[in-house]
């Protein structure tokens, strides 16, 4: 069986291949142009470009150099002070193969590199700036001290929007020829979140069976909800009817297996979505914050999210 992972399979190898983040890849493109890169941090949620945009930029950039140029740490496999002494250091002082003006190295996940490794960094930074620029990435800014933040462009990588995402699924899908109906796409899109990685892996895991992808399938496969079932056992709370509310609880919790911390975010997601007073929405949205914590500190899921629904009964000719 062919175990490749689609993601690495349809990562786009250059620049102009991203889709969406535009006015990042716009900014990148420049660079490029202009054979000049300064130090850059790129910053956000997973599966939004980042990795995917820093080889990118290092393969347009350097073309068949690429390889001899080109270096890529993870920050996380080794995370102190060594790393930066040892084979940051080296890389970053030898001259560039080629014509290339500098080497580029890429540090992934720099948020989990110690205080004091990321002090080392930064004088790394300026004493070797002229051989090699380096692309640091993370998920949360604030994780990189200011000295090193102030040394780099940053760009902030926001999560790609639906069509950038459906695009991608429904391209891939073709390629494997999978047969993704409209449902099946939906559904991915919910749950993807802006997560381009989650996306591909769900299409991924949802056709491994060889069936048509599907709703049904998407959200199997996921262990999750459809937000459609949640959405009729919470107006089914709020118009009164307590014990059908309580028939699509048991349902999704012991039929379909969803995890009682999953159902409380999709309820919350969903209440978001709910016609209802803003006075009545406000004090439901505040007893299933009360909720979620409580399921996530252990208490049990059944007992909290039926009393969330009473509450929501209970809310019902309120003003
Ligand atoms: N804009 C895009 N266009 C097409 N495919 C994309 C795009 N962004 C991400 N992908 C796909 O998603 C996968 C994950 O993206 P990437 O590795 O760039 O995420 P990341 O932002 O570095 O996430 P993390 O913070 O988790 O490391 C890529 O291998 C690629 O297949
Ligand atoms: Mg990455």
């Amino acid at each position: 069986m062919n175990m490749e992972l689609w993601t690495e399979k349809y990562r786009p190898p250059t620049l102009g291949g991203i889709i969406g983040q535009e006015s990042i890849i716009e900014s990148l493109t420049k660079f490029v142009e202009t054979n000049n890169v300064p130090h850059c941090l790129f910053a956000g949620p997973p599966g939004t470009s980042k990795t995917t945009a820093a080889m990118a930029l290092a393969r347009d950039l350097f073309g068949d150099t690429f390889g001899r140029n080109f270096m890529e740490l993870n920050a996380s496999d080794e995370r102190g002070i060594d790393v930066v002494r040892n084979q940051i250091k080296t890389f970053a002082r030898t001259v560039p193969a080629g014509d290339a003006p500098f080497k580029i190295l890429v540090l992934d996940e720099a948020d989990h590199l110690t205080s004091d490794a990321q002090h080392a960094l930064r004088r790394t930074m300026e004493s070797y700036a002229a051989s090699c620029r380096m692309i640091l990435i993370c998920n949360y800014s604030s994780r990189i001290i200011p000295p090193i933040q102030s040394r780099c462009a940053i760009f902030r990588f926001p999560r790609l929007n639906n069509d950038a995402i459906g695009e991608r699924v429904q391209f891939i899908a073709k390629k494997e020829k999978v047969a993704l109906d409209a449902t099946g796409k939906d559904a991915i899109l919910y749950l993807a979140e802006g997560d381009m990685r989650f996306a591909i892996n769900l299409l991924q895991a949802a056709s491994s069976a060889g069936e048509k992808v599907t709703e049904t399938v998407v959200y199997a496969i996921a262990g999750k909800a459809n937000p459609k079932a949640i959405r009729e056992m919470l107006d089914l709370a709020s118009e009164g009817d307590y014990e059908a509310s309580l028939e699509n609880l048991r349902s999704l919790v012991y039929q379909q297996g969803v995890s009682p911390v999953d159902l409380a975010r999709q309820m919350h997601r969903e209440l978001l979505r709910m016609e209802i007073s803003e006075s009545q929405k406000m004090a439901i949205l505040e007893k299933s914050a009360e909720v979620e914590f409580r399921i996530g500190e252990g208490a049990s899921g059944e007992i909290q999210i039926s009393a969330l629904l009473a509450h929501m009964g209970l809310e019902q000719g309120q003003p």
